[in-house]
């Protein structure tokens, strides 16, 4: 489907929960917090910390811009397949980098799974902006 310019980028309100869950649970790789629950907790507390892509009513496209008052950090970027390769994402992520600079940000960080070739893609192409594969870090994590 073809984006027109009634593409909008916006941050999150709370009747895009329900949207933007769907959209990560079929297309992005399952999360803990992929919860209604969740979803709304972080709209109603961190409400700038979630973008959406709108293209006239629906939800095509998020992304999680956490800001910890340290360092951006990216991550549940997702785009529905039929609006994909059209620069939704890379839209999202301008507006998050704009958002998280404006906070203060210095570094921000993107992830991608090291087995998901379109991630992957998508992230070799913001070398165009600046971003560079980081082979320094092992990122450990805790199930609670
Ligand atoms: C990864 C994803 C978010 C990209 O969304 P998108 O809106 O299609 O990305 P964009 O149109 O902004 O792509 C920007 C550039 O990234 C690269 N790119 C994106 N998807 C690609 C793919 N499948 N194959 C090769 N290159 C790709 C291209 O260089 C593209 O520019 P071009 O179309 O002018 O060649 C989307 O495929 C998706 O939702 N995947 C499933 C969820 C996921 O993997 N999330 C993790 C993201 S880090």
């Amino acid at each position: 489907m073809a984006v027109d310019k009634t593409l909008e980028i916006r941050s999150s309100r709370l009747e895009d929960a329900e949207d933007v869950l769907d959209l990560w649970l079929a297309y992005h790789a399952p999360g803990v917090s992929d919860t209604l629950e969740d979803v709304r907790r972080l709209i109603q507390d961190f409400p700038n910390q979630l973008l959406v892509a709108k293209v006239g009513d629906g939800i095509v496209g998020a992304v999680i811009a956490g800001w910890d008052g340290w360092r951006g950090h990216l991550h549940h970027l997702a785009v529905r397949p039929e609006f994909r390769r059209q620069g939704i994402a890379r839209a999202l992520l301008e507006e998050a980098e704009r958002q998280l600079i404006k906070k203060g940000a210095k570094r921000i960080s993107v992830l991608a799974e090291r087995e998901n070739r379109e991630a992957n893609a998508f992230c070799e192409s913001l070398s165009k902006l600046g971003y560079e594969l980081d082979t320094w870090m092992h990122r450990y994590t805790k199930r609670m």
